[in-house]
This record gives structure tokens, sequence and C-alpha cells, in this order.
């Protein structure tokens, strides 16, 4: 009786009932908190200056014109890169202390369950829906089981290769006896000399290179086909699923 009468009462306000069981359908769940968000994207631009300005370091621009007391064109490069280099650096220490204190899906950055066999059993089954074998892909809150092997083994582990080596080399810039030298001085003599130091430096910025492109592409594509609100949620912390 009371079911009739709302119903009665919604038709008489006009309100869509298809629409209001359509919405209810909906559901959000609160997954990436503020710091997880605010760390994603100043870790995103870090590492783009980083990026671009590591290529010039490598592969210096052309001599430019005039006295070269007059140009510092190469020094404005160092000086970016460094200084990304300690913004990447920093947010890469606050972001392990944030998987410490934050919530649990904080804390799957840095931990894959590598040794159960459902979780290969899931990333096999996004392997299947990445190369278009799979009609539907599961529904995962977190990140989703492929993305984590990803984000551990290719993201985490360069990231941490780059700011150890990336100190290394700064370290002979600032000199013998600094802190970049005291700690992080050995690294040099492991690979042999500072040339190797670069030349590893260099490699893994294709690795970090390789990971963003698959990473944008996967991105862009679930939040087209996928049944979940993909990067939104990396802006407003909320999944929303789609049926
Ligand atoms: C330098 C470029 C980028 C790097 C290194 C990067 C790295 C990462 C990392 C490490 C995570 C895991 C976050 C965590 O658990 O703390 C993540 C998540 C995410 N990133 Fe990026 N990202 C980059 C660019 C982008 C761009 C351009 C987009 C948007 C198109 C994007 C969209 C996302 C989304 C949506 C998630 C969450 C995925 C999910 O909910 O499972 N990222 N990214
Ligand atoms: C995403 C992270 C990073 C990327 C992609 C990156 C990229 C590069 C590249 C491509 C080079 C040129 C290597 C060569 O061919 O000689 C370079 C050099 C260098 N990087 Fe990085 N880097 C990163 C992080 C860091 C960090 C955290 C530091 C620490 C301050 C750092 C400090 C340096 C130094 C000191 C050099 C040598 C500069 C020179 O010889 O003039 N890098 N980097």
């Amino acid at each position: 009786m009371s079911t009739e009468l709302s119903v009665a009462a919604a038709d008489a306000t006009g309100v869509d009932e298809t629409a209001v069981d359509h919405g209810q359908s909906v559901k959000s769940v609160y997954v990436y908190e503020a710091p997880v968000r605010i760390w994603h994207w100043i870790n995103m631009l870090a590492i783009l200056v980083l990026c671009v300005t590591g290529y010039f370091i490598g592969s210096p621009l052309p001599t430019q014109p005039g006295e070269a007391s007059a140009n510092f064109l190469m020094g404005y490069i160092r000086f970016a890169h460094f200084a990304a280099g300690y913004i990447f650096a920093i947010g890469m220490i606050a972001r392990i202390y944030w998987a410490v204190v934050g919530n649990h899906h904080a804390r799957e950055l840095f931990s894959v369950p590598i040794f159960t066999a459902a979780y290969w059993r899931e990333v096999w089954s996004m392997v299947k829906w990445y190369s278009f074998l799979s009609a539907r892909p599961n529904r995962y809150v977190g990140h989703n089981p492929l993305a984590r092997f990803a984000m551990f083994f290719v993201f985490v582990l360069t990231s941490l290769f780059m700011i150890v080596t990336g100190f290394a080399l700064y370290g002979e810039g600032l000199g013998m006896g600094s802190w970049a030298d005291k700690l992080f001085g050995w690294v040099i003599p492991l690979f042999g000399q500072s040339q190797d130091v670069h030349t590893f430096h260099h490699l893994g910025m294709w690795f970090l290179v390789c990971f963003i492109i698959f990473h944008v592409y996967a991105a862009v594509r679930e939040d087209i086909m996928g049944r979940q609100s993909i990067v939104s949620t990396m802006v407003s912390g909320y999944r929303t699923f789609k049926d």
C-alpha cells in the first residue's frame, strides 16, 4: 500500500522511476585517498621533466651561438633535472610513508601476491581482456592484478634504481665527501665507473617510458571499454561501477 502511494507521489512530482532505479544500481567506492592522488599527478610532472631534460643531458643540443660565457642552456637543463629529481625522490619517500599509514589500496603499489595461484588466474584473465580475447573484464576496486605487477616490477623498482643511480651521479657533481657522495658514492665502483652508471641511468629512462606508454593506453582504454571508472578515480578518489 505504502509502495503504491510512494510511486503515485513520485508520478505526481514527475520523477522518472527508471532513472532513479538506475542511479541506485550505480555503486561508488572511495579508493584513492588525497595524498595518493596528489602524489600521482606531481610524480607524473616530475617524471616528464626528468625524461625531457635527461634526454638532453644524454644528447645535448648543438653548440649555441655567441660567447660560451653568455650561454647557460645546459646549466638550466641540468638544474631542472636535479630539481625534478629531488621532487621525484622526496615524493617516493612520502608515497612509501603513505603506504604505511594510508588505506589498504595505498599498499597495493608495493605488494604483489605473486605466491597465490588465484592472483595469477586474475592476471591471465586481464591479459586475455587486454588482448581482445575476452568479452568482459572482471571488476576491481583497487588496481587490477596485471596493473599491480607492472606498477611494482616496472615502475617502483625502476624508480628506486633511478633515484640511487641519479644521486650517485649527483654526488660526483657535489664533490667527494658531500652527503650524496657519502650515501650513494658506492654505486659508481659497483657498476665499474661513472660512464657505466650514466648508461644504466639512461636505460632506466626507456624502461619508464615503456611503462608510461602502456599505462596511459591502458587507463584510457579501460575508461572507455571497462566496467568501472578509471581516470576520474585518480582525480576524485571514487571508483564507480557502471553495471
Ligand atoms: C609519468 C607518467 C605516469 C606515471 C609514472 C604514472 C604512474 C602511476 C602509478 C605508480 C600508479 C599507481 C598509483 C598508486 O597506487 O599509488 C598510477 C595509477 C593511475 N594512473 Fe598513472 N602514471 C602516469 C601518468 C598517468 C596519466 C597521464 C594518466 C591519465 C590518463 C594516468 C592515470 C592513472 C590512473 C587512472 C591510475 C589508477 C588506476 C587504477 O585505478 O587502477 N596516469 N599511475
Ligand atoms: C624518472 C627519473 C629519471 C630519469 C628518467 C632520468 C634521466 C636521465 C638521463 C637520460 C640522463 C642522461 C644520462 C646520460 O646519457 O649520460 C640523466 C643524467 C643525470 N641524472 Fe637523471 N633521471 C632520473 C632521475 C634522476 C634523479 C632522481 C637524480 C638525482 C638528482 C638524477 C640525476 C642525474 C644526474 C646527476 C645526471 C648526470 C648529469 C650530467 O652528467 O650532466 N636523475 N638522467
